[in-house]
């Protein structure tokens, strides 16, 4: 099991590209299967889900390549309407490929996405959606028994909560389906926009994306595009982190302004000097980082929850007390046992974490909870006096493209073993 290696107290400074955004890639490749032709993806960071992704494309039947960043693929040959276990469990977030399976072949199975380390990860949203586009939907011993003879048809869908996935498996039940369909309270976050940009750019219908109300007006069928897949705005979030805890001066290529909205006031009131001009950013930290009163996880175009943990690294080295509140995963605080042993002072009340800011931490060695958890880790990691030994980085991989190459690009002493 590879490890990090990490000597801390070494200053960020020079300039890095932002990856393409995790999120966005995984929904794009679902709903590639909808269109004839090929479909060419930029700017898809190699990672593990993304890798997961392209897996259960090829077992579809599809024909895909990915090559430096640029992903292909040709839908015409699907032949296979369920997704194997073993790969639904590879990857959660399979279950964002229901929609366009069942759109696609008129039936599906897979397998219930099991819970991951942030708590159950309920589909119920999912499936209320996809049931009143007329798709008749079995549970039965772990197994999801999809079926839709008659076709999809629109439906006037209004999420009790601004589900991300849910958002995009009924955009992408809808593009072909016969009718109209609207989602009232969908999700705002990028992410959904940069999916309806490809399936328009394909000869979809969808308005709205990026609001509260989508409509999507269904169509005969689709052909495949070239798309530019959007910036990692965590990934972003993840590098600021580490330039404020290293009292860096750091410059990234390839970030969008307002997909940081939430973001940016964090770090300036953590004292950082925050700049935008024209697709880049350059931060500059203080030697000495202020505490940030008060951080609530909201869905779009409130603060990330995936931005929680990598943010809250920096918290527990600036000056005074900050109150992180997380309302979007029940299990989203496992970062904070580890950030503890390295000297941290934080205490979690229920889904309310208090970080005392402390002088320095402590290098040791310390095991990643999760995917943002890790990046947490890091984060503390560069700023620890001695040496931060991080297992578990397998999570890290699942969404941060050579991420140590990265940071030592930017002068960081971090190896991985
Ligand atoms: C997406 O997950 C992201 N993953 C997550 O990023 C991100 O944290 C999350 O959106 C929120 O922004 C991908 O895009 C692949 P949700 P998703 O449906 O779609 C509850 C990362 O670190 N819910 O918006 O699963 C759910 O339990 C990952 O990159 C239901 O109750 O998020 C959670 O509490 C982690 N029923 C809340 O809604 C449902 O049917 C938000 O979930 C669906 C969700």
């Amino acid at each position: 099991m590879s490890k990090l290696i990490i000597r801390g107290k070494r200053r960020l400074s020079g300039e890095t590209e932002v990856q393409g955004a995790k999120n966005s890639v995984l929904p794009l490749l679902a709903a590639s299967i909808l269109a004839k032709g090929e479909s060419v993806f930029l700017g898809c960071p190699h990672l593990s889900d993304v890798e997961a992704s392209i897996k259960i494309l090829r077992y579809l039947g599809c024909k895909v390549s990915h090559k430096d960043g640029t992903i292909c693929v040709k839908a015409d040959g699907i032949s296979r309407y369920d997704i194997p276990t073993e790969l639904m469990r590879e990857m959660r977030s399979s279950i964002v490929f229901l929609g366009a399976v069942i759109s696609r072949g008129g039936k599906a199975r897979l397998s219930f996405p099991g819970g991951c380390e942030l708590g159950p990860r309920p589909i119920d949203l999912h499936l209320k959606a996809l049931r009143q586009m007329g798709v008749s939907i079995e549970e039965r011993y772990g197994v999801l028994e999809c079926s839709c003879e008659k076709g999809i048809k629109g439906a006037r869908i209004a999420l009790s909560f601004p589900s991300v996935g849910a958002t995009e498996n009924a955009m992408i039940a809808a593009v072909l389906a016969k009718g109209t369909t609207t989602i009232t309270n969908a999700a705002r976050e990028p992410e959904i926009c940069d999916l309806a940009e490809y399936l328009n750019r394909c000869g979809a219908k969808i308005y709205g994306a990026g609001e509260g109300t989508i409509v999507i007006d269904g169509v005969e069928s689709l052909t495949g595009c070239c798309h530019t897949v959007i910036p990692d705005r965590i990934v972003a979030t993840t590098l600021m982190s580490a330039a404020a805890v290293t009292s860096g001066d750091i410059v990234l290529h390839g970030v969008v302004q307002s997909h940081l909205g939430a973001v940016t006031p964090v770090f300036e009131e953590a004292g950082c000097k925050v700049v935008f001009s024209r697709g880049n950013m350059r931060i500059t930290a203080p030697e000495k980082l202020n505490s940030v009163k008060h951080i609530r996880t909201m869905p779009y175009p409130g603060f990330p929850t995936d931005c929680q943990a990598p943010v809250m690294a920096m918290t527990a080295v600036a000056q005074g007390t900050s109150v992180i509140v997380e309302n979007i995963f029940e299990n989203r605080f496992r970062h904070v046992g580890e950030l503890v042993r390295m000297g941290a002072n934080i205490k979690v009340e229920g889904k309310v974490a208090v970080v005392e800011g402390v002088p320095k931490l402590f290098g040791t060695s310390v095991v990643a909870p999760d995917l943002r958890g890790a990046a947490a880790l890091v984060a503390a990691g560069l700023c620890a006096r001695g040496k931060t030994e991080i297992s578990g980085i397998n999570f890290l991989e699942r969404g941060y493209e050579s991420f140590e190459t990265v940071l030592s690009g930017l002068g960081a002493d971090i190896k991985k073993i």
